[in-house]
This record gives structure tokens, sequence and C-alpha cells, in this order.
């Protein structure tokens, strides 16, 4: 597993490459839709995060069997599954066929590859043979080179280049090679054994990788994890500490901050510290690079790693998912 994850930037630009190859130029839709679940559905939160206030054009993501009544001609559709069997997933692309919307399917095969190849619509083929959490390059890619490609997004070129390169040196910075000593991932995992993680994002922009930590701590660590995002959260959690820090030692905070983040939310943490964290353990895990795409990925590779280095230190192998694949082989009867 941490070998896939310090290749997560050259699975993102294989995954641009491939997304490249999606057609010519089109006009953009009135919604755009990205259908996937856990592994398969985080690139579409991360796409959101990104596209967010850049296109105009709202992006949906959508985790479940059926689509909102609004899909129709007009809207675009990227149908994710990393194995292409995904019933959920299959089910709301069915739906979106129905509706008439523009759909591409990314996947490694499975029906999604063959319902693909039998309605004649676009499709993205991913290298299979790897866990689906693990190809997030390979699923975030080929959207962002397509949304390139189309025209539908400005700037995107750049921020993959820098995305890449700086991807490429925080692997080497924070790898297995890394000691202790001197990496901060591996001393994070250490904080988090025998704690339950509280993943906070400062702001909108690491919303996505916050919940990218508490589904990479859940599946590759094996612990229960829980995140959530400023400023909502101090509308209601911040409450529930006056009783959930304590006992004191259960619960570790993690807030993932961006050099960006607005001055309100600066302060809003800060001070949610001060009013209702009390002694809980505390680590701010900062953004890296320029581009939005390279900031929030930079935090999701962060966040894989402790997860891995977590995997070690709780002795538990972070690659197999035992009660995901016990729970899809029950469904199957
Ligand atoms: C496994 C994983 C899961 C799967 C999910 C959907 O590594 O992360 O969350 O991604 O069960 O399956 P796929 O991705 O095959 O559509």
């Amino acid at each position: 597993m941490v070998g896939l994850v310090v290749r997560t930037p050259d699975f993102l630009r294989e995954g641009w490459e491939l997304g490249l190859r999606l057609g010519s130029p089109l006009p953009p839709p009135r919604h755009l839709l990205v259908l996937g679940m856990g592994g398969s559905g985080i690139g579409g939160d991360l796409l959101r995060g990104l596209l967010y206030d850049r296109v105009g054009f709202p992006v949906t993501v959508v985790k479940d069997y059926s689509l909102p009544a609004w899909v129709g001609p007009q809207d675009a559709v990227f149908a994710c599954s990393y194995s292409g069997n995904t019933e959920e997933t299959l089910s709301a692309y069915e739906a979106a066929g129905r509706a008439g919307a523009r759909c591409v399917a990314v996947t490694s095969g499975g029906q999604l590859a063959d319902r693909a190849r039998a309605d004649g619509i676009p499709w993205v083929r991913i290298p299979p043979g790897l866990p689906p959490r693990a190809a997030l390059g390979y699923l975030l890619g080929p959207m962002l080179g397509a949304l390139h490609r189309w025209g539908w997004m400005e700037g995107l070129e750049e921020e993959l280049g820098e995305a890449e390169a700086v991807l490429r040196s925080l692997s080497a910075r924070w790898g297995p090679e890394v000691p202790t000593l001197d990496n901060p991932a591996k001393q994070l995992a250490r904080a988090l054994v025998g704690r339950l993680p509280v993943v906070y994002a400062a702001s909108r922009l690491s919303e996505a990788a916050a919940l990218r930590w508490k589904t990479q701590l859940n599946e590759n660590s094996k612990v229960y994890a829980t995140w959530n995002v400023f400023p909502e959260l101090n509308h209601n959690e911040t409450v529930g500490w006056a009783l959930a820090g304590q006992p004191e030692g259960l619960l570790e905070v993690v807030v993932l901050r961006d050099p960006e983040d607005p001055p309100r939310l600066v302060r809003r943490v800060e001070i949610t510290r001060q009013v209702a964290l009390g002694a809980t353990g505390f680590h701010e895990v900062w953004a890296h690079g320029r581009g939005r795409l390279t900031r929030v990925l930079s935090l999701v590779l962060f966040g894989d790693l402790v997860s891995v280095y977590l995997a070690y230190l709780n002795e538990v192998d972070p690659t197999p998912v035992a009660a995901i694949d016990e729970l899809k082989r029950r469904l199957e009867t």
C-alpha cells in the first residue's frame, strides 16, 4: 500500500493523459454529476471542491442508487467505479442514461465497462489490480484531463504539472525510507496510536481532504475516525466537546490547514481550540504548493501516508478490507 501511495503523482499524470483522449472541446453542461462510492467517489468530492468557485456550473457528487429529479439531457455525468461492479454506481449510471444525460465512465472493467461499450458512450479504461482507494490518481486524473480537453476549466494543465512535481518531492520527504525523526507523517501516526482521530478541515479547500483522511484511517489503519469542516462545526460539534473531551487522551484532533485559509476561519480554529478542545491532543497539518490542486492533494498524500504508518504501528495489513468484501458478498445473495 505504501508503495502505491507514493506513486500517486504517476497515477495522476497517467490518468490525466487518459482523460485528454476524451474527444474535442464541448459546450459546458448545465450541471456536472460525479457518481461513485468510497474510493471511487472521493475523486468527485475533490473535483467539486476544486471547481466550486471557478466554473459556471454546479458539481454534484452522487453516492447513491438514484439521481436527483432535475437531471436531464443538458447535464454531464462521470460514472466512476474502479471495479466497475459497484451496484449503487451501476444503478445511478442507468438512471443517468434514462434521463438522457451525457455520460462518461471511468473504470478498470467489470459491468460498467460492458455497459459503456453496449451504450456506445466514451469511457476511460484505467489499469486493473489496485485497491480502489490507492487508484485515486487514476480516478481524479481522467476527469481533470477531460475538463481541460473540453475547455470547461482554465489553468488545469499548469496546476497538474505543479501537483505532479510537488507530490513527487513530498513523497520522497515523507516516504517510508525517511526515519521517524525526520518524517512528520510517521510522527503524527505515532501520536494517533490508541486514539480516535478527529479530522477537521479549516476551510472548504480541504473539506474533501478531511473526508479522505477519515476514510483512509478507516480502511488502511482499521480505526474509527470522524471528520468535519469549519465553520459549520462551530454551530454544533463544538458544543459536543463539553463531554467528548473526557476522558482525556481518547480523542486526537488533526486540523488540515492551508496558507490561504480565510482570516475569519483561522480565527475560528484558534478560538475553538481555546473554548472547546481543552487539553485534547491537537495537530495542524499544512498544505504545500501554490495551486489549489497541489495544496489539496498534498494534504491527501500526507493523510494517506499517516494512515499506512498507523496501520504498521497497529500491526494490521493496510490493504485488505474484509468487512467491505463480506458486505458486498452477502448483498449478492
Ligand atoms: C476499496 C475502497 C472502497 C471501494 C468501494 C467502491 O479500496 O476504497 O471504498 O472504492 O467499495 O468500489 P469501486 O471503487 O470498485 O466502485
